[in-house]
């Protein structure tokens, strides 16, 4: 024991020396995406939207999970940084996967197949949006019914969802648009009145709360990004929560080849598995003994991400609050410099029961002409501009077959005149300075 104890002291130490030693390396990580007050200069470092808000914490958390050679592939860090995640955003069970499009997809596959929902089942989700929101409900046979956006929030308009709901609608499927959540009262007031589950993309709002409660607090399940623009990051990653312990047991089923088996993290080296029965009758037609790491009771992938992974994860999770309250300054910040010095736009604002941890801040412009030459200016002066995703994604090649894109009016607005600006962690006073001198000399 005290062996190996020491062997971590030394691998860590070693990490940590070697860091330092090439500390000129890592002042370009820094650089390029913390953007520290010392190395900004204006008008020359660019102003990302978003990037891992990372230090040498996760590099050595990196490197002593590479170095330890325990693990590869999902291990004990993966293991413990689920549970780390359950706990903090208050829900009971988690699972990692490699992204957050994997998240969607075997979380909207697990709940599908939990409530026995059918082929062709309904479910409601906004026009607007990012498409792997919208496509694992195509990919498991569910049919999408969009509802059109209000102007305020840019959120699916409430007002428009009852007139959709048939008897074969399921759930809706929230993805609040850059982490600000609709009204959730009324609607949740909605999933109870036709006895509808709500699904949340929370790709987008993890840590935005509503009544004080995280909004996957209210969603039968949910699920989360972790790629770099997101309010944590693994690189890649993501995870489905749920307080239902079955659906988020076939989550782990479909991310990891569709077996039965669910031991994680070190209880894969238990002789006997986590069920204590490893090798059993596990098969019905088959009267010999097998292995229950090799039954398989869905059809699946495999969406397993790496332990380094989670290993960033549980040094990001310790971030979190100072992210979050970041993040919320950023956007404030940023909000109150546009309304001043741009004639025209609009900023959307939260609630007043909710809490936004904003993903961006959304700029909403008066005209096409106006957002274009805004895009423009910001980007010959170094700062990123994003489109809010896919605009009416019935625009969109890969979707346009689905519906109309003219049914659905203010949709179409969004590719015209809406796009978006970080709202990151990393910003500081020179940055917020710079911005304002830009615009006010347009
Ligand atoms: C709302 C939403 N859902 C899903 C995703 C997909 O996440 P990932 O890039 O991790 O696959 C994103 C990505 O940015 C997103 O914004």
């Amino acid at each position: 024991m005290t062996l190996i104890n020491e062997k971590k002291v030394t691998l860590e130490t070693e990490i940590r020396n070697f860091l330092t030693s090439t500390a000129n390396n890592f002042d370009t990580l820094k650089y390029l995406y913390n953007t520290t007050p010392e190395n900004f200069v204006a008008s020359q470092t660019p102003i990302y939207y978003s990037g891992p808000y990372w230090d040498n914490e996760e590099i050595v958390a990196i490197m002593k999970a590479v170095l330890s050679g325990q693990w590869i592939t999902s291990g004990e860090s993966v293991h413990k940084f689920e549970e780390q995640f359950s706990k903090q955003f208050n829900i009971k069970h988690s699972v990692m996967v490699n992204s957050g499009s994997s998240a969607n997809l075997v979380m909207v596959g697990a709940v599908k197949k939990y409530l026995e929902w059918q082929d062709n089942d309904e479910i409601i989700l906004s026009v607007v949006g990012f498409p792997t929101t919208l496509a694992p409900i195509l990919q498991h046979n569910l049919k999408p019914v969009f509802i059109d956006i209000e102007l305020n929030s840019l959120n699916f308009d409430l007002e428009l969802i009852e007139e959709k709901i048939t008897n074969k609608t399921k759930a809706i499927f929230l993805s609040p648009v850059l982490g600000n959540p609709p009204n959730m009262d009324r609607l949740l007031t909605i999933c109870e009145k036709y006895n509808l589950q709500l699904l949340l993309d929370n790709c987008d709002s993890l840590g935005s709360t509503w009544q004080g409660q995280y909004l996957n607090e209210y969603a039968i399940a949910s699920s989360c990004s972790f790629y770099p623009a997101h309010h944590i990051s693994t690189g890649e990653g993501g995870m489905v929560s749920s307080n239902v312990k079955e659906i988020v047991s076939i989550v782990r089923s479909l991310a990891y080849w569709g077996r039965d088996c669910y031991c994680v993290g070190a209880a894969n080296l238990l002789p006997c598995g986590t069920c204590g029965n490893r090798f059993d009758r596990w098969l019905p037609d088959y009267d010999g003994i097998v292995d229950h790491k090799y039954i398989f009771t869905n059809i699946g992938y495999n969406l397993k991400p790496l332990d380094l992974q989670g290993a960033i994860g549980l040094v990001q999770l310790k971030k979190f609050a100072e992210i979050d309250r970041k993040r919320r300054y950023s956007k404030q910040r940023l909000q109150t410099i546009l309304e001043q010095y741009v004639e025209g736009i609009r900023v959307p604002n939260e609630l007043p029961k909710a809490e936004t941890c904003w993903f961006g801040t959304p700029i909403i412009c008066p005209d096409r002409e106006s957002k274009r030459s805004l895009v423009e200016y910001f980007e010959q002066n170094k700062i990123q501009t994003r489109n809010y995703f896919a605009g009416n994604i019935l625009l969109q090649p890969a979707y346009k077959h689905l519906e109309q894109a003219a049914n659905y009016p203010n949709a179409n607005i969004v590719l015209d005149r809406v796009f978006f600006i970080g709202a990151a962690p990393h910003y500081h006073e020179k940055i917020f300075d710079y911005v304002e001198k830009l615009l006010i000399a347009k």
